[in-house]
């Protein structure tokens, strides 16, 4: 167990980072070290980190203590350690907070999964705890036809963001579980993934501090300011599988997305099912804002009566209507305009198929949470990926195939795509201008069933 002074969070992460830092100069893996945001790299504090290397090393639970907090990012070079590339996470005040269950080990694992981004706040995962193993299975019964199917590239990206919480969450509190992607268990339907956990009672203080609950969607506008290069490093230095990640921090290419985006924005504004779907996820006033279940007007960031407006083209036979006058090509254009002002866009690219969606989805998380964590925001735009699966499953309506065919080109080029390569994720990125307000997520109650407890207490929960 650590011994935490007042502060906690931040020696505790550090901790963390040394231990990996020892062991991958044990490994002869190093050559410098990345030190993040947050944390302070004056002189005092480079001098000082040898020591923190080997008080650590000696006790493991020894108190740390540093130099205060900080604000930017700074690369240490030394010729001694070796290389490693470490991010150090800043602590925010608030996270999500959720309705109360006992804070045990296995509830902040399901909270960490529950905690993952879905496409319009849909949530369409139900967790399972049989005693020894925590399955993830998709919601059939409450989000069926309300949002992506079971096997669909959006629903597994948010799967995906689900067991790369987990993850990272076990990891954190160095609990030793494994995982097995999609089980063959005719027993349970649609079962993406099963975590086997070891019967640990860990300190969990403090858990609910890490970063994975502080990431989130910011809609709202960005400083024009540049991304620091060593974060753009850093970021192309991540992948998962085959998937991988190209920043775009250029004016012409991310002209170029901004294109793609619109082209497909156009498109997806004509088609039913998926206008359908969002005005199922919209959610307007502050009670249904608080069944926690969709998506909150409040983070899309409307202009004054854009509240009103989306209400009311949220009915798809108005806009069937309008968009006889073209207002898709309106509202393609503002959905389209931030990504055109971004400092920089991230594409997420790799393989086609469930295995190539999950893991964009788990790097897609990893990669939110270290932007989130430089207090770098984020803004996703599935739009493109979206039109590219439907072309493949003949779901354009035909007089638009032609143009999401276009656009399908257009981006293999600025993508530089390889054989069986998708896109699977657009994200703007930026420094915020303001904190966005948080969407809600369901209460545990509602995604989670623990079968050791008896069927009563069950039914109980679940009202
Ligand atoms: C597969 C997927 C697709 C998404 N598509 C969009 C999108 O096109 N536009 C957008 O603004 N947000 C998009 N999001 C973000 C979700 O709306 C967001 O994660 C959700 O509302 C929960 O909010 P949070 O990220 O703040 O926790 C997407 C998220 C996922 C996982």
């Amino acid at each position: 167990m650590h011994r935490l002074c007042q502060h906690e969070l931040y020696d505790c992460y550090i901790l963390k980072i040394i231990e990996k830092f020892i062991a991958h100069q044990h490994a002869g893996r190093c050559s410098s070290l990345v030190l993040a945001k947050n944390v302070k790299k004056t002189d005092s504090f480079i001098a000082l980190f040898p020591v923190f290397v080997s008080r650590a090393h000696r006790s493991r639970h020894h108190v740390l203590t540093y130099p205060a907090a900080p604000h930017s990012h700074a690369t240490l070079p030394t010729d001694r350690l070796q290389t490693i590339k470490c991010v150090i996470y800043p602590t925010r005040p608030s996270a999500i907070t959720y309705p109360t269950m006992p804070p045990n080990t296995l509830t902040y694992l399901v909270k960490s999964g529950h905690a993952a981004p879905s496409a319009d706040n849909s949530q369409p995962w139900h967790f399972v705890w049989d005693g020894e193993t925590l399955s993830i299975t998709y919601d059939t019964e409450r989000v069926q036809d309300l949002t992506f199917p079971p096997r669909s590239p959006a629903t597994l990206l948010s799967i995906g963001g689900v067991i790369e919480n987990i993850s990272q969450l076990s990891d954190f509190l160095g609990i030793p579980i494994k995982l097995n992607l999609f089980p063959d268990d005719p027993r349970v339907p649609n079962c993406y993934a099963r975590f086997s956990i070891p019967d640990i009672e860990n300190n969990t203080r403090n858990t609910g501090q890490h970063p994975l609950f502080h990431r989130h969607t910011n809609r709202f506008s960005y400083r024009k300011e540049g991304i620091a290069t060593d974060i753009v490093q850093i970021l192309t230095g991540l992948s998962e599988g085959k998937s991988r990640i190209r920043v775009f921090n250029e004016s012409g290419p991310i002209r170029g997305v901004t294109e793609l985006i619109r082209t497909a924005s156009e498109v997806r504004f004509q088609i039913r099912e998926v206008h359908e779907w969002l005005e199922k996820s919209l959610r307007f006033t502050e009670e249904d804002v608080k069944k926690a279940d969709g998506l909150d007007v409040r983070t899309l960031n409307l202009p004054p009566g854009g509240n009103l407006f989306l209400q009311f083209i949220s009915e798809w036979d108005r806009i069937k209507i309008l968009n006889k006058v073209g207002i898709y090509k309106l509202l393609a254009a503002i959905d389209s305009r931030p990504v055109s002002k971004a400092p920089a866009v991230v594409a997420i690219i790799g393989d086609t198929g469930d295995r190539g969606s999950m893991d964009a989805g788990r790097l897609l998380s990893r990669l939110w949470i270290q932007l989130n964590s430089h207090g770098i925001a984020v803004h996703p735009y599935y739009v493109v990926s979206d039109q590219l699966t439907r072309l493949q499953k003949n779901k354009v309506p035909e007089k638009l195939v032609g143009q999401v065919e276009e656009m399908n080109i257009k981006g293999n080029q600025l993508f530089d795509m390889g054989e069986n390569e998708t896109l699977h994720m657009l994200l703007r990125i930026g420094y915020p201008t303001c904190q966005p307000p948080r969407s809600l997520r369901l209460p545990l109650e509602k995604v989670f069933t623990d079968l050791t407890k008896p069927q009563s207490e069950r039914e109980l929960r679940g009202t």
